[in-house]
């Protein structure tokens, strides 16, 4: 969602923040806009618009803003419509102080009321306006004296003391043009991140927006603060008092934010699959034991587990139910998976038996993290499945397995599910372990299996392009199609309608197989597009039959199945091919054609895959 970047150095900032602001592209926004520094003006510049980074460049690059500090922001919308007015930064009535800002102001409303009361202006519809003119109250001292104490004319103090006036979420970055080249910053439930590169100060709500400049990043906590300048950083606590911050090396490509030779992200991300598995399953078969340190429960522990709660949302809700599937196959212990947004608002069964398992790439989806709290406070013990470091839900976990995707810059997850998918099977395999319901030879074996899905991958990738080329343009103008599969393919099919609907505005659902007589079966028509994951396993048989009764009412098949299967070609018009694996791993070999499937139908369509409209990276709002 909304994207922060500012710098304060030596050299004008207008590029360094556009290209910032460029980086967090992927995050999905309508609008951004920049405020620098003007070298001896008591105002500051101020630049917005609704649109893409790339116009906001093509502003600015004709106007001196020779500025050496500022701050910029890509905005996605929440309190107001996208539009110019409501793009960041805002600004307070003098237009001295400049503020952009990450998260929702719950109690905006009542605070605007009362601040219009003492004479300010608005010029937004948004919740972050309220923020520029508390900072202002707080550093002039307000207009009337009444709800304000005397001016601090300190930026820091008064933003710390501004935001004591707010309930709700928020990550900001002020400037304010009587001290120049300072940039303060704060956050609750909302990621900020700080960095001294060789000549400048950075903050950012995201590492990747600071890796040209360093590697060496604090990730602040909440109620903390920071003060940059061009000489440096100072750090402080909730009370304000100095503190020597946690510093975190990143070790990620440099080429992490380009495209390397792929058209696009996704592509990109599609193909680092098989490097994907291989990282995440690596050091965790230490002298033939499995090897999951970072659980933070023993075995004894893992043994006590009743009931198993998976918590996610969208593509990584898709990575549960194949958890469900993996934990009650082989652990025995029921399992549920619930969509965070709702599972905040029942009342789950918790006892302290209870395991929680929450999965997110992004590590910070506001409806997840709430279900994590939620859960925590029933009695439950919370593990987290993440791609982000340091992210709210590795911090919020009892214990935490990172994906280690590395950072995945299209808004539609691709490896990350492959890397949630794997980590997934190593926490069922514990806890079939600690379960005594596998052998340790067992585990052995199917983790090897499991190894050998990523040369299965690149073999997908290497061999099966022009087949899937062939089936996205004969199904790309259809209106609508289906997803079918039977068992741990039902949720391949959900995962790859998803991906279909979210990049091509195609819509596309899934069903169990099993349940196309009982109503979806009434959409087929000739040439219906129907999308199925046919491979060999158990229900197989059951797959064709549900895929003859689509076919004698002239759907038209396009079938995801085993190498060597050349009886699907009697009934599908498109067959794609995967390596034979064992059942449980058909996940990891089937989604990648179904992701390559939907790209390539949103590429005929005309559709921007890395950046889909009305979506964004990170949900970080209810
Ligand atoms: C779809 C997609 C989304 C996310 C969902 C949860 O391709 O990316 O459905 O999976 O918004 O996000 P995380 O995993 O960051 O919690």
């Amino acid at each position: 969602m909304c994207g922060i970047v500012g710098c304060t150095g030596s050299e004008p900032v207008r590029d360094i923040l556009i290209s910032g602001l460029k980086r967090l592209e992927y995050r999905g926004y309508d609008s951004a806009g920049i405020a620098v520094q003007q070298p001896g003006s008591e105002k500051l510049t101020v630049v917005h618009r609704v649109g893409k980074v790339a116009g906001l460049e093509s502003e600015v690059a004709n106007q001196e803003i020779l500025g050496t500090c500022g701050i910029g922001h890509t905005r996605w919308a929440t309190h107001g419509r996208p539009s110019t007015a409501n793009a960041h930064p805002h600004t307070s009535c003098a237009g001295d102080i400049a503020v952009v800002h990450n998260g929702i102001i719950e109690n905006f409303a009542e605070l605007r009321e009362e601040l219009i009361g003492r004479g300010h202006t608005f010029t937004s519809e948004t919740d972050t306006e309220v923020l520029a003119h508390l900072i202002e109250e707080a550093y002039e001292g307000a207009p009337d004296g009444t709800g304000a104490a005397e001016a601090t004319h300190d930026l820091l103090r008064a933003v710390r003391r501004a935001v004591r006036r707010v309930v709700g979420a928020y990550g900001i970055a002020v400037v304010c043009a009587q001290e120049p080249g300072v940039i303060v910053t704060t956050r609750k439930d909302s990621p900020i991140v700080v960095g001294r590169g060789e000549t400048a100060s950075y903050v950012a709500s995201d590492i990747i927006a600071l890796i040209d400049a360093t590697r060496d990043v604090v990730v602040l906590e909440d109620g903390e603060s920071a003060k940059l300048t061009p000489e440096g950083i100072t750090y402080y606590n909730e009370a304000g008092a100095e503190i020597e911050p946690h510093v975190t090396h990143v070790d990620w490509d440099l080429d992490i934010a380009e495209k390397g030779g792929y058209p696009d992200f996704m592509l990109k991300e599609i193909h680092e699959q098989p490097r994907v598995v291989r990282d995440t399953l690596a050091g965790r078969m230490v002298g033939g034991e499995l090897a999951i340190d970072e659980l933070g429960l023993t075995y004894e522990e893992l043994n006590l587990v009743d009931r198993v709660y998976v918590i996610a949302c969208g593509t990584s809700y898709h990575a549960g139910l194949i958890a469900k599937n993996l934990i009650e196959r082989w652990a025995r212990i029921p399992t549920e998976v619930e969509a965070a947004s709702e599972f905040r608002y029942r009342d789950p069964i918790i006892t302290t038996s209870t395991l929680v398992v929450a999965v997110s790439q992004s590590g910070e989806t506001a409806d997840t993290l709430a279900a994590i709290r939620d859960a925590r406070i029933k009695g439950a013990k919370v593990f987290g499945i993440t791609n982000v470091i340091g992210s709210p839900v590795a911090r919020e976990s009892d214990g935490v397995i990172y994906t280690k995707a590395n950072k995945e810059i299209a808004v539609a997850s691709t490896k990350s599910f492959i890397g949630q998918v794997v980590s997934l099977t190593l926490l069922a395999l514990s806890l079939a372990q600690a379960k005594g319901r596998l052998t340790t030879g067992q585990v052995r074996m199917l983790f090897s299996e499991l190894g050998d899905t990523a040369e299965q991958i690149q073999w997908i990738l290497d061999t099966q392009g022009p087949a899937i080329d062939e089936a996205a343009e004969a199904m790309k103008d259809a209106p609508s199609a289906l997803f079918v599969g039977r068992g741990i393919a039902s949720a391949i099919c959900y995962e790859g309608a998803l991906k279909l609907k979210e990049i091509s505005y195609l819509h596309a659902e899934a069903y169990a197989a099993g349940e196309m007589k009982h109503g979806p079966i009434a959409l087929i028509d000739p040439g219906f597009p129907v999308i199925t994951v046919a491979t060999q396993s158990p229900v197989y048989d059951k797959t064709v039959s549900n895929l003859k009764e689509c076919e004698a009412r002239g759907a038209k098949i396009i079938a995801v199945a085993t190498e060597g299967d050349e009886d699907i070609k009697k009934i599908a018009d498109h067959v794609i091919y995967v390596p034979r694996v064992r059942d449980c791993f058909t996940p990891i070999t089937a989604t990648v054609p179904l992701q390559l499937l939907a790209r390539s139908v949103a590429l005929l369509r005309g559709c921007d895959v890395d950046q889909p409209r009305n979506l964004a990276k990170s949900v970080t709002v209810e």
